[in-house]
Formats: C-alpha cells, structure tokens, sequence
C-alpha cells in the first residue's frame, strides 16, 4: 500500500489519470474511503451544513475542523488528508500561520483556503513554513453572502479571466493543489490546461485532473436536495462500498460527471 502524496498527485495529473476525492468528517467513512481507494478525504467546511444543521459554512470554528481532522486521521491510511481553514481563520497571515499549524498538528497533511490573488502573501508564507496549501476558486461558499448566494461563476468573459489570473497568481504563490468550484466547464478546461498543479473540479465538468464531492450528497442522505453537479451512488448501486467504488470508476473513466452534472 503506497501513501497518496502530493508527489504522486501531481504524478497522477502529469500521467492523465483522475484524482478521486470525497469529503469525511469521521473515522468510519475516512476508513471506508480508504480501503475503497479514494485519493484524497477532505475535512471540509461542509460540515457546518451536513453536520451541524446550519445554512452555511460561517460558523465552522477551527476547533471544529481539528476535531474531525483528528477522527478522519485516525482512519486513513493511504489516502491524503487535506483540512479546510475556516472562515476567517486566515484573514491575516498570522492568523492563518496559528490556525494551519492546529489543523496540521491534528493530522492534515495540507490545508485549504478559500480566494484569489489577495491570499498570496499569505499562501507564500504558508508555504515558506513548511505548511502545504490547496487554493479553491469559483464558488467559494465562505463568500456566500458577497457572491449572493450559491451561483456558478465565471460565466462572463471579465469574471473567467479574473479566475485565470487568480489560479495563475496562487499557482504562483505556492499551493500545490486547485478546488475548482461549480464554473463553466470551458473555463475549467483553460485553468487545468495552464497549470501545472492538479485541479479538483466540483461542478466543473469532466476536464479537470479530478474530481471531489460532498460525500453526504454522493450517498443522498440530504434529503430532498442534490445539487446538479452531485449524483446519488448510493441509489445506484445499492451498497455504501459499491457507491464509492462506482464513484471511483465513473471519475477514472471520465463517465462522472456527464453534462448533466456541468455547467455551460
Ligand atoms: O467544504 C467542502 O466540503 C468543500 C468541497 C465542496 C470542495 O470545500
């Protein structure tokens, strides 16, 4: 059994092959999720609405993420582990320097802020301290109430550009991994094209060098809601270990997600 690294992700992108990823919040699922051979298990901020109840991610505390980093750690063996800095945990580079090194202490082996060309000074110091980063552009949920709700971006011409720069600019800066978020799948294909790190898309078509999604949402336990760009592989396939194995299968052969799950 060979880690997932950041060396073998950026492998996996250089040789064509997808990243499969999912959210987890516990040991149980994290361990499910490994040995079914998911790449990489992201402690996400997501939890504050599939956990906790709430509207939003606004409440997600740093505490709250090392907690599950900790429990998600516990069952992970192959599988890269990456922690969501909540919001506001890295509004300064202070901040940011405090709160990554909780959430690396807790076992995450990466961390992942949510922004544009702003965060580059504090992703180059991130980095400078030996603290690995993921970016994540588009719909960026901590920006909910700047962007007017939970809506597709980039789908003018000025709006995708100012992505390109921005992936460009963090590229740049030192994070060695892209969350893509619900754009158009055009513009998903220019930004994994121009760079050389893996873009995880969600939302944004086939094109990108993998996909992630919210493992509540892949198993349809929110009930009476899916988000376009989700599928439920639980109904599927009829079995928790089948579904992430489907997953898995349909993200390598390029099958998920079908137009029906992208935007335009
Ligand atoms: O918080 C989260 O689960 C995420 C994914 C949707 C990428 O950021």
């Amino acid at each position: 059994m060979k880690k997932v690294t950041v060396s073998s992700l950026l492998a996996k992108k250089a040789a064509g092959e997808k990243i499969t990823s999912l959210t987890a919040y516990d040991a149980s699922f994290a361990k499910l999720f490994d040995e079914q051979g998911v790449d990489a298990i992201l402690i996400g901020d997501s939890l504050g609405m599939v956990l906790q109840g709430q509207d939003d991610t606004l409440n997600v505390t740093v505490d709250d993420i090392a907690y599950h980093t900790r429990a998600v750690r516990r069952g992970t063996q192959r599988a890269f582990v990456l922690a969501d800095m909540p919001f506001m945990s890295y509004a300064s580079a202070q901040d940011a320097y405090k709160n990554a090194a909780t959430l690396m202490a807790a076992g995450a082996s990466m961390v992942k802020v949510e922004g544009g060309a702003w965060l580059c000074d504090t992703i180059s110091g991130l980095v400078e301290r030996s603290v690995p980063v993921c970016g994540h552009l588009g719909l960026t949920p901590q920006s909910v109430h700047v962007l007017g709700g939970f809506k597709v971006q980039g789908r003018d011409a000025q709006k995708a550009q100012q992505l390109i720069d921005d992936a460009r600019a963090l590229e740049a800066a030192g994070i060695q991994l892209l969350v893509l978020e619900c754009v158009p799948t055009s513009l998903a294909k220019t930004i994994t094209e121009q760079l050389s790190i893996p873009v995880i898309g969600i939302g944004a078509g086939n094109v990108t060098d993998g996909q992630i999604l919210v493992m509540h949402d892949m198993l349809g336990v929110s009930a009476n809601y899916m988000p376009k760009f989700s599928k439920n592989y639980l109904a599927e396939t009829g079995d928790l270990r089948a579904a992430v194995s489907c997953y898995i299968e349909q993200v390598q052969s390029g099958e998920f997600p079908g137009q029906e799950h992208s935007f335009e």
